[in-house]
């Protein structure tokens, strides 16, 4: 396995990504990890990544020097480079001016980092410090224009560093970088797939679960189903799933969670109709995070109610991803603040007083889509869009009603069905309809109508954090407006979100 020190670089999780791609397991670690806590992962190879902050500043974030004396490769990204030459004797000054951008790089030496490699390629550049003085027994392997120490290596160790990113997609060689750093000159085999994976996580969770029964939340998204069929595998029926129907979901969720997951996959599932109970604790609830935190605690209560009905379980798994995992390194501290109440499954482990499984929780989003293929779940669950947890309340802005659900419900079917016919859903991160808290007036035939206003909302990202809305053609959003005005009763108009995140976010509550 590889560990990524993680220095706050916005590109750390690429370089994750590239590594896993390679079919080679790396862990990212918090910068100031001490060699010790390193060491006993056994990592046969360490990257060092870039960041925000610059070494020549006063109090700049360090690693623990020791883990040069390793003995394992090493490869400094941008930051990492710099720390690197700076912490082995040689020297690092601010260039003044920021290099930003594509940049032609003149390898110098092909016969290791750059082996395969044409004599010159582009590479993303984004630095404003520089090697100024190698660090002694270094040699330069690599230059740019504006760069004469643009990679560099240790004459006998293998200790690398390069200026450039070759994590991101504007450096094209960069995955070519990264096999010759693993396979080449770190002798690891690439053999970390979802087949293996699947077989070791079995076998834990056989190993950790013994003779007990377990119990997951199924809500038919990606990680819920993944998880449920991984464990079903493991555990056959001592798996229960619990699927409870909020009367907050999608149009014909519930029946394609039990046809998946009850009559294909022949699961233990427990289907709990709880409609009218949501309905009524949202009864006049128009506040954002009122309504998160109502279903919040009504889903776990409803979920410790079947659970104690169940009896005898130790265990509760939750499809937490890695992504939720890693440790955010902020470099210059300070507080992030919370923008919605998320939720999940959380506060349930700890009023159930349940051992946890999450054996999805080195995973990232999209090898978790891996797995799901691998697992033989079906492309209409694996490729699907991210659902937040409160489901429709945060999509009906204003009071929420079983008339305004229903509005919203078939609204949102008709888009989807359209964006799909189209060929437009798999290229877009998340769609959705929204239900507005106010009314316009309208005509119909000769009358004056006064009704209920659409709005559709598509957006590209990579995960969710930052969002650009999708350029859907128009005569395609003319369709949809057409027939979502035609056939949803209550509804007199349809606008077309164009927001970005940020300022905006992708869900309207
Ligand atoms: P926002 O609206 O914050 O959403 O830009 C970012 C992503 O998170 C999803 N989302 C949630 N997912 N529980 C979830 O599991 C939630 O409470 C929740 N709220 C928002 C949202 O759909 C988008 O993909």
């Amino acid at each position: 396995m590889v560990i990524i020190l993680d220095f706050g670089s916005q590109y750390t999780q690429l370089i994750a990504r590239r590594v896993r791609e390679a079919k080679v397991y790396c862990e990212i670690l918090p910068y100031n990890a001490r060699v010790s806590a390193i060491k006993s992962r056994h990592p046969q190879a360490l990257i060092i990544s870039g960041s925000p902050a610059s070494v020549s500043e006063e109090g700049h974030p360090d690693c623990d020097p020791g883990i040069f004396s390793l003995g394992i490769p090493i490869l400094g990204i941008c930051y990492g480079m710099h720390l690197t030459a700076k912490t082995l004797g040689g020297e690092v000054k601010s260039a003044g001016k920021r290099e930003y951008g594509r940049t032609i790089f003149a390898a110098k030496k092909r016969n290791d980092l750059f082996f395969g490699l044409p004599p010159r390629f582009t590479t993303w550049m984004s630095h404003g410090d520089y090697v100024s003085r190698m660090p002694p027994d270094f040699e330069v392997i690599g230059s740019s224009n504006n760069c004469p120490v643009a990679a560099f290596r240790h004459k006998s160790k293998k200790i690398f560093g390069v200026q450039f990113h070759p994590e991101v997609s504007h450096t094209p060689k960069g995955p070519d970088i990264f096999h010759n750093f693993l396979f080449r000159i770190s002798h690891l085999s690439p053999n970390w797939t979802m087949a293996s994976f699947i077989k070791k996580e079995k076998e834990e969770i056989c190993k950790k679960v013994g003779d007990e029964q377990v119990i997951s939340a199924l809500s038919g998204g990606v990680d819920s189903s993944v998880l449920s069929v991984l464990l079903h595998e493991a555990l056959g029926d001592r798996l229960r799933c619990i699927f409870v129907d909020n009367g907050l979901l999608r149009a014909g969720e519930r029946e394609m969670v039990e046809k998946t997951f009850r009559k294909h996959f022949r699961m233990n599932l427990l289907v709990v109709d709880a409609q009218k109970r949501f309905l009524k604790k949202l009864s006049g609830v128009i506040d954002p995070e009122k309504k998160r935190k109502i279903i919040g605690e009504e889903f776990i209560r409803i979920f410790e109610e079947e659970a104690r009905k169940i009896g005898q379980v130790r265990y509760l798994a939750q499809g937490t991803l890695y992504p939720d995992l890693i440790e955010s390194v902020s470099v210059f501290g300070g507080p992030t603040s919370r923008i919605k109440s998320h939720h999940n499954v959380g506060g349930l482990p700890e009023k159930m007083e349940l051992g946890l499984i999450e054996p999805l929780k080195y995973l990232f989003k999209d090898e978790v889509r891996l797995l799901g293929k691998e697992l033989g779940l079906p492309e209409e669950i694996t490729g699907r869009h991210p659902f937040p947890g409160p489901g429709l309340a945060v999509r009906v802005l204003g009071e929420i009603t079983k008339t305004r659900l229903d509005i919203l419900r078939k609204a949102d079917e008709i888009f989807i069905a359209e964006i799909r016919a189209a060929n437009w859903y798999d290229r877009i991160w998340q769609a959705f309809a929204v239900l507005l808290p106010v009314k316009t007036v309208g005509v119909m035939g000769d009358a004056r109508t006064y009704e209920n206003v659409i709005a559709l909302r598509a957006v590209c990202s990579v995960d969710g954090m930052t969002a650009d809305y999708t350029a859907i053609p128009h005569p395609l959003l003319g369709r949809i407006a057409n027939r979502i005005i035609n056939e949803v009763k209550g509804v007199n108009r349809v606008v077309y979100d164009i927001s970005s995140k940020p300022p905006a976010t992708i869900e309207y509550e």
